[in-house]
């Protein structure tokens, strides 16, 4: 399996490829499980060439303790991607300084308002940096196809807000949430949690699906004050936010309308770890 960390090198590989058929992308921070091997599967199923790049890029880091604790382990992704899904993948892993300059520069957005709440409102200048480096690994990879996940569901809409934007050439792929059996959504940031942390963390999985359940006969206001007391007396986790939102628009949403698609939305902390999901609701 080829790894590179150097651009020209990476579009020296690619070029020739480009000639067989598709080019499919799958953009990591690395510390890769089960839910990144899905997208890498869907996409090396579905083109002849799969480019996976990991790289944990800072400028979408709004605390720099996060960045700092954030796993990386290079050489272990590798082995699980030639294990799993075998050496065809071509891996991208660059420093900073080759996705960078100095000042560690990013484009401003305007993602018409999809970034004014939940992830966006809690970590300022994230989005920015997801679409500064998720525009700049394009501009390099020019795939085809690129996957990301519903585990992440706002940045999924944002990514497909920056390509219609930027009039760029590329299907988004979207794939389902991969979880844990007791429901735990799998994250690199889940490593992180102490055992005990870990084995309660199921509590956010059966929240969502417990206002799933109450979402079409409970009024919005309801529900969040079910979830907020849900985590209020809880001794490991601390609710950052809970919000309904349309689907399509992210707009947080007060009265229920059936013609609508609609999404839950938590983001929780464990000590220092934040963890984040969302299910679809009807
Ligand atoms: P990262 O958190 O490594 O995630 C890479 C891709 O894997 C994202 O599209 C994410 O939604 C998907 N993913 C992670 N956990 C998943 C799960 N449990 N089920 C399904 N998909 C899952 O998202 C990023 O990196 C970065 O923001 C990136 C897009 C690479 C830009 O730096």
């Amino acid at each position: 399996m080829k790894v590179f960390n150097d651009k020209v090198s990476l579009q020296k590989a690619i070029a020739p490829m480009r000639a067989n058929g598709t080019i499919g992308f799958v953009p990591t921070m690395g510390a890769l499980h089960q839910g990144h091997l899905a997208l890498i599967k869907q996409a090396a199923l579905e083109n002849p060439c799969t480019v996976v790049s990991i790289f944990v890029n800072p400028t979408q880091f709004n605390n720099p303790n996060d960045l700092e604790a954030y796993p990386r382990t290079l050489d272990a992704d590798v082995a699980l991607i030639k294990s799993n899904i075998g050496e065809n993948v071509v891996v991208f892993a660059p420093t900073v300084s080759e996705m960078y300059d100095e000042k560690l520069s990013t484009e401003k957005f305007n993602f018409e308002g999809l970034d004014q709440q939940m992830e966006g409102a809690f970590r300022p200048g994230h989005f920015d940096g997801v679409g500064t480096i998720v525009s700049k690994l394009f501009e390099l990879v020019k795939p085809d196809r690129a996957y990301f996940g519903e585990k992440d569901f706002q940045q999924l809409q944002i990514i497909r807000k920056l390509v219609s934007l930027k009039k760029m050439q590329v299907e988004i792929v979207g794939c389902p949430i991969v979880r844990t059996e007791s429901g735990l959504a799998r994250s690199s940031r889940n490593q992180l949690l102490s055992e005990e942390e870990r084995n309660q963390a199921s509590i956010i999985y059966r929240v969502l699906n417990e206002v799933k359940k109450r979402f079409s006969g409970t009024n919005i206001a309801e529900l969040k004050q079910y979830v907020e007391e849900s985590f209020a007396s809880h001794t490991l986790f601390r609710l950052d936010y809970f919000e309904i939102t349309d689907e399509a628009t992210l707009h947080p949403i007060k009265e229920y309308d059936k013609q609508q698609n609609y999404r839950a939305f938590i983001a929780v902390y464990a000590g220092d770890v934040r963890l984040i999901d969302n299910m679809q609701l009807n």
